[in-house]
This record gives structure tokens, C-alpha cells and sequence, in this order.
């Protein structure tokens, strides 16, 4: 029997989630300013099919559509990124109306239909303006974060009760500073740390700032945890998953969670320059207590030492781990599909932090889709895997893991950065010429599921 609804506590949120520059577009519309990644997807070379966000889904234009979409489909909860450059185009000075009213009517909508916001105050487009006075790699950019943060909420917190501070630090800082993938496409070897450092700063700064603008409000943030293994016992494969496991989890989880830095990864790191600052003094505040850890889930990583193959690395310090392709299906990212390892980053989440509510912020699968000629879009795959996670969740939840809700990534084919429109996450099939919105066999999956209409 598959899994249900009834499986899981009547509190549980079910949700689907998107980010501001995968779907809005309107780039320059109302005042918005550019964002780093308005300037990436510029640079010959960036994104693997030569698109870009400037439309994406339209979604500024067709609002009331996607509401109705996800009414249709029966989530309880809508997780949306707020576009930092339509708050503040520069990054400083006042909350421009345009933008603020934009995602007042988002929530309105969404409530009137009974789906609860939960608002993500950074989802990776950072203000060019800022980007050009150092970006992540310079302090001030955790203060500027902060006081957009403040703004944002007091505006916002009677309509938006669910805020997370911030969507993947990691990526941020290794994907946009060291392998230079992700805007803003630095490659700064291991002073990506630093990077690393200042948005942790940048959460814990805004965190008090979030409960004053809104005491009743709740706040987290999502971090992207990996499940990782060593390919053998050898101690040098065993070093390898330390080490990534180390940069990828628990350089971002201790802090948060702990208020400390995990000490091999700093070794790892050598001789991090972003200590000179005395690092370590910040911890206090990085560790602001938060009300619920948001884990983005996707993969299992495999590592073995290996050589470094000379390219920028998003694992600064351990450029020699290799990661082992281990036979197991993969998704169309390459990513290998292991539902079980959902589990490991949920009880490596709880071991940290023992009785924190833990939310599945993320999780889905790229795969490519044909519409049928009735106009339908069958995806089994991607029905697969969504079914398989969602039991995870299930057998997270009997073993008494504090996990809350779930968020499946993504309501709709979007705009996915480095691979441009070439990859598709949607539970919902958007035809990019005409914006048409067709639910997916998964998500009349997912409908069924929230209905409790599976048999
Ligand atoms: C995550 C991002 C999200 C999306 C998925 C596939 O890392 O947070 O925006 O791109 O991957």
C-alpha cells in the first residue's frame, strides 16, 4: 500500500516551493534593480543553454494563475523568495512600494485561498550594487542583509507568519566564490569561507531583527544537507567523506545550531584568511536560537581521494576528494536518487539540535518531459521519485524525528540557474512560449496524496 496523507500528523505542512529569480521576471519592472545573477547570466559561457530569467515564468504577470494552481493542487503552505533588488534596487535606502506591494498581494492571495506564506528573505540575488562593493567576501554585506531584512518583515508580518533568513549558504558562498558556477562566478579558493562566514552573520544578525519586526512570527533557515559516505573503509576514502561531509553539513549546521565551528574543517580550510577578522566572536550571534531548521534533500555523495582535475572547486582544501559514481540511478542533473539518505541528513539534523522542528524546505528531480498529444505530461519518473521521498518523510516521522512538513521543489518548471530552461523540477509543465501551466502526472499525484484519495 503507498504511502498517505493519514500516515502523517493532521499539523503536517505540505507545501511546494519556488525562488524569486527562477520564476518572477519583470526584471526591470517597478524600480527592481539588477541582481548578481542579472549580471551572470550575461557572461558568454554562464548558463549551459544561453537563457536567462529576464521572463522565466512570468509569474509577476500571472499571479492570480499560479495562486489558482496551487489552490488546485491542495498544498497547505506556498514557500516564495523575496527578490532583495525589488525591495532595495542598490541594496540601501528605503523599501520601494512597488516591490513591497507586489508580495502584500502574493500573501493576500495566497491566504484567501487558505495557503500559508512562508517567505524566503534570500534565495541568492544579491543587489549588483552590493556585488561590486565585495559581495559576500566583505562584512558589511551581513549588515546591509540584516536591514533589508527588517524591512521587509515590518511590512509584511501580518500576512506572512513562516520567514527563513536565508536558502543554501553553501551554495552561496562555494557554488558563487570558489567554482564560480553560480553568481557572482568568483573564484576565490578557500577566502569562499569568508563568504561562508558573513552569511551565517548575515542570519544571525537578521534573526532578532525578524522576532522584533514580528514577535509572533516563526523563523529558520535552509540549509542543503548531503548524505555522505566513503566509497570504502580506507582511512584515505574515509577522510574524503569527513572532509565533504564537513564543508558541505557541518560547517554550516554547528554554527547554527551550536554556536561553534567544526574544527577539522577549519584545518581543512589552511590558513582561512577570514579568521583575521576573529571569526570565532561572531558565534554567539550566528547561534541565535531559530524555531525551526528548514533541509533542502536531493542527493547521496559517494567520496573517494582521488587528484584534483585542476578546476575551481566548490570543496576549497579538499580539491583532491572525487566523488564516485556508484551505478545507482541517477536523476537527468546526474544526481543519484537515494531516498533513504533524507533520513541521514534529518537525524544528523536532530542530533545536533535534539527537539527542533525540522522541515523539509526542498526536494525534487530533474527530468526531461514531453507534452503528449492530448496535452498531457506524464512523468513517472519524477512521480517516483517524489513518492519515494514523501515515504521517507513517513519513516522519518515513525522513528519520532521532529520533522514538520515537506516542500516538494518545484511547483513549476523554472528558470534552473547554471542549466538555464534545460532542466525541469516542476510538478507543474510550463511551455516557455506561450506560458501555458500544465499540471504534471506527479502532481495529480500529489493532489491525490493531499486529498487522501490513493488507494
Ligand atoms: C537547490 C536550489 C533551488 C533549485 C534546486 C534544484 O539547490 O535551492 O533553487 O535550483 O536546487
Amino acid at each position: 500500500m503507498s504511502v498517505r496523507r493519514d500516515d502523517f500528523p493532521s499539523s503536517f505542512t505540505w507545501g511546494t516551493a519556488t525562488a524569486a529569480y527562477q520564476i518572477e521576471g519583470a526584471v526591470a519592472e517597478g524600480g527592481r534593480g539588477p541582481s548578481i545573477w542579472d549580471a551572470f547570466v550575461r557572461r558568454p559561457g554562464a548558463i549551459t543553454d544561453g537563457t536567462t530569467g529576464d521572463v522565466a515564468d512570468d509569474h509577476v504577470h500571472r499571479v492570480g494563475e499560479d495562486v489558482a494552481l496551487m489552490a488546485g493542487l491542495g498544498v497547505d503552505a506556498y514557500r516564495f523568495s523575496i527578490s532583495w533588488p525589488r525591495i532595495q534596487p542598490e541594496g540601501t535606502g528605503p523599501a520601494l512600494r512597488d516591490g513591497i506591494g507586489f508580495y502584500r498581494a502574493l500573501a493576500e492571495r495566497l491566504l484567501a485561498v487558505g495557503v500559508t506564506p512562508w517567505a524566503t528573505l534570500y534565495h541568492w540575488d544579491l543587489p549588483q550594487a552590493l556585488e561590486e562593493r565585495g559581495g559576500w567576501l566583505e562584512r558589511d554585506t551581513a549588515h546591509r542583509f540584516a536591514e533589508y531584512a527588517g524591512l521587509v518583515v515590518e511590512e509584511l508580518a501580518d500576512v506572512v507568519p513562516n520567514w527563513i533568513t536565508l536558502n543554501e549558504p553553501w551554495c552561496s558562498a562555494f557554488l558563487g566564490y570558489a567554482s564560480g558556477v553560480h553568481a557572482p562566478g568568483r573564484r576565490e579558493g578557500s577566502r569562499a569561507a569568508r563568504a561562508a562566514h558573513h552569511l551565517l552573520l548575515g542570519h544571525g544578525l537578521a534573526v532578532p531583527v525578524v522576532r522584533e519586526a514580528a514577535p509572533e512570527a516563526v523563523v529558520g533557515i535552509t540549509l542543503n544537507l548531503y548524505s555522505v559516505r566513503p566509497a570504502s573503509d580506507a582511512a584515505a576514502d574515509v577522510d574524503a567523506a569527513r572532509r565533504i561531509d564537513g564543508l558541505g553539513n557541518r560547517l554550516f549546521l554547528d554554527p547554527v545550531l551550536t554556536g561553534s565551528y567544526p574544527e577539522d574543517v577549519l584545518d581543512d580550510l589552511g590558513e582561512a584568511p577570514w579568521f583575521a577578522e576573529n571569526a570565532l566572536a561572531d558565534l554567539p550571534t550566528i547561534a541565535a536560537p531559530i524555531d525551526f531548521l528548514g533541509v533542502n534533500y536531493y542527493s547521496r555523495h559517494t567520496t573517494r581521494a582521488g587528484e584534483p582535475d585542476g578546476r575551481p572547486s566548490a570543496n576549497p582544501g579538499s580539491e583532491s576528494v572525487e566523488f564516485v559514481e556508484t551505478g545507482a540511478p541517477v536523476t537527468q542533473m546526474g544526481w543519484e536518487i537515494h531516498p533513504d539518505g533524507l533520513l541521514d541528513v534529518l537525524e544528523q539534523a536532530a542530533a545536533a539540535a535534539p527537539g527542533l522542528p525540522l522541515v523539509v524546505t526542498e526536494n525534487g528531480s530533474a527530468y526531461e518531459d514531453h507534452v503528449g498529444d492530448d496535452g498531457s505530461v506524464d512523468d513517472p519518473e519524477r512521480l517516483a521519485y517524489l513518492r519515494q521521498h514523501v515515504e521517507a518523510c513517513a519513516e522519518a516521522v515513525r522513528r519520532g524525528l521532529p520533522l514538520t512538513g515537506y516542500f516538494a521543489w518545484t511547483l513549476m518548471d523554472n528558470f534552473e540557474w547554471a542549466w538555464g530552461h534545460s532542466r525541469r523540477f516542476g510538478l507543474v509543465h510550463v511551455d516557455y512560449e506561450t506560458q501555458a501551466r500544465t499540471p504534471k502526472s506527479s502532481g495529480l499525484w500529489f493532489r491525490r496524496f493531499l486529498r487522501s484519495e490513493l488507494d
